[in-house]
């Protein structure tokens, strides 16, 4: 399974991709309005210090403004994924840019009906977001079971990106599915390597260490 970060913080990225935990990155406009620099900027640094896709979204309404936006995006680095939202105008930019040879990342995907047609307007990644459905009492997990699913049925090779992921258990179900990429915060990547066997095991083996009175160097 690919893990992309989701955040537009420089530091937090690189002590990551420094662990070799990093195949990818996704921002949108508020990670951008949280990191306080400038999208171009911020975007260019990102895509300089990870060699896989760095999603940046478009913020226009309307699909050839979108366009517009995407190819400058685009033109940021090598490795940039168009990030599109999943109306009827971010599926004709997504066919559009796509067809350019660009990576697109269609998100804010709530449905499987959504995510069909993001495959076929050619997406690279459909963004299904698990923690807003979960928020109105809806089953984020169902949603990537069934892409999941349909995707299979029919051989699309857009790739699934387990997105607004809040829990190190979401983490864990996306990856039981199949979802090719998740993408998640951080800190919820660093609570996965928690548990409380491991530490309740090295506070033992601490213990007893010390009564050898040994030392390794
Ligand atoms: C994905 O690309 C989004 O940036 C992100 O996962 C949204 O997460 P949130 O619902 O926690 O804001």
């Amino acid at each position: 399974m690919k893990f992309f970060v989701d955040t537009a913080e420089v530091d937090q990225i690189a002590e990551l991709n420094d662990l070799g935990m990093v195949d990818g990155v996704t921002t949108n406009p508020s990670l951008i309005l949280n990191s306080g620099r400038d999208i171009l900027e911020v975007t260019k640094e990102i895509a300089e210090m990870v060699s896989g896709p760095v999603s940046a979204e478009v913020v226009a309404l309307e699909a050839d403004e979108m366009i517009a936006e995407g190819r400058k995006l685009a033109q940021i680095a090598g490795n940039i994924a168009v990030k599109v939202p999943l109306t009827w105008a971010g599926l004709k930019a997504c066919k559009v840019l796509s067809d350019e040879g660009n990576m697109v990342n269609v998100t804010l995907c709530f449905s499987a009906n959504q995510a069909l047609l993001a495959a076929k307007a050619g997406a690279t990644f459909i963004s299904p977001f698990i923690g807003r459905l979960d928020d109105i009492n809806l089953d984020g997990m169902e949603l990537i079971s069934d892409i999941r699913q349909v995707y299979d049925n029919y051989g699309y090779e857009t790739q699934i990106l387990a997105a607004s992921i809040r829990t190190v258990n979401h983490a864990y179900q996306s990856a039981m599915i199949g979802a090719d990429v998740m993408t998640a915060p951080p800190a919820v990547i660093k609570k996965m390597a928690d548990h409380p066997l491991t530490d309740a095991g090295l506070d033992q083996f601490m213990k007893d260490w010390a009564k050898t009175g040994q030392k390794i160097v």
